[in-house]
């Protein structure tokens, strides 16, 4: 089976009613990026922090996934398909996706503040100061922030240099590595940008911009690479 590698971003749930960050009245457009999602922020004034994320986790319980992260599900007939996501959210796994790695963390998940390795998921959306890890220590929200390593971008880098087709998926390109992948997809590989403001990435060979929103784009791209498989 041909590899099919998906790097969606904050676009691909936007029809879900999951805010972009980028976008008018988007997610950063509200706040100031320092004092919600970095770990000084965490340091000086964790309650906003732990409120800003409970805020978002609370949406996750109320949204569901739109037909863009429906269509991906019907690749895996005909393709390996591996979606590599810098979206938080879980709405690739609630449509069926089997293979989603997650660069900049999963919003339902909270982890240790003593031992990284300990990551829990919640079943409900509050994070509360005093959440303590079973080592004691108190829990975070289990999400990269700026200024923090990305832990999966060499399994990551490891997937995409081994795609025979990419599909880039509702992203505005900007932050790094994650925007840095597509350079690492094969040259002969064809790829396929879905955004209302997809633009020719530069250095990118066989890239088709479809400049549309992944409810309509996405399905409509499926059809065609499931007919041409
Ligand atoms: N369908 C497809 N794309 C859409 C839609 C839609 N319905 N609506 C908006 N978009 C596109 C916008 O045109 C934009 O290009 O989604 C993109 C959203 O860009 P950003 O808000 O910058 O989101 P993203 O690229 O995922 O941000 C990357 O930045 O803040 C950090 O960690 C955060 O993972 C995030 C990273």
């Amino acid at each position: 089976m041909k590899r099919l590698v998906v790097l969606s971003g904050a676009g691909m749930s936007a029809e879900s009613g999951v805010s972009t960050f980028r976008d008018s009245n988007g997610l950063w457009e509200n706040h100031r990026i320092e004092e919600v999602a970095s770990p000084i922020a965490w340091q000086n004034n964790p309650q906003m922090v732990l409120e800003f994320y409970n805020q978002r986790r609370k949406q996750l319980f109320e949204v569901e996934p739109n037909a863009g992260h429906k269509a991906l599900l019907r690749l895996e007939k005909k393709f390996d398909v591996q979606i590599i996501t810098q979206n938080v959210d879980d709405l690739h796994e609630r449509a069926g996706s089997s293979n989603v790695l997650h660069l900049h963390g999963e919003m339902k998940k909270v982890r240790s503040t003593l031992d990284p390795g300990l990551v829990y998921t919640l079943d409900h959306w509050e994070l509360k100061w005093g959440d303590k890890c079973e080592k004691g220590s108190q829990l975070r929200p289990h999400i990269v922030w700026f200024g923090e390593g990305v832990p999966l971008i060499g399994t990551a880098v490891e997937i995409i240099s081994e795609a025979d087709i990419v599909l880039v998926i509702g992203t505005s390109m900007v932050v790094y590595p994650a925007a840095g992948l597509i350079g690492y997809a094969p040259e002969s590989s064809p790829k396929y940008y879905i955004d209302p403001k997809a633009f020719p990435v530069s250095g990118i060979t066989n890239l088709t911009i479809v400049k549309e929103k992944a409810g309509k784009g996405v399905p409509r791209l499926v059809n065609q690479l499931l007919e041409e498989a």
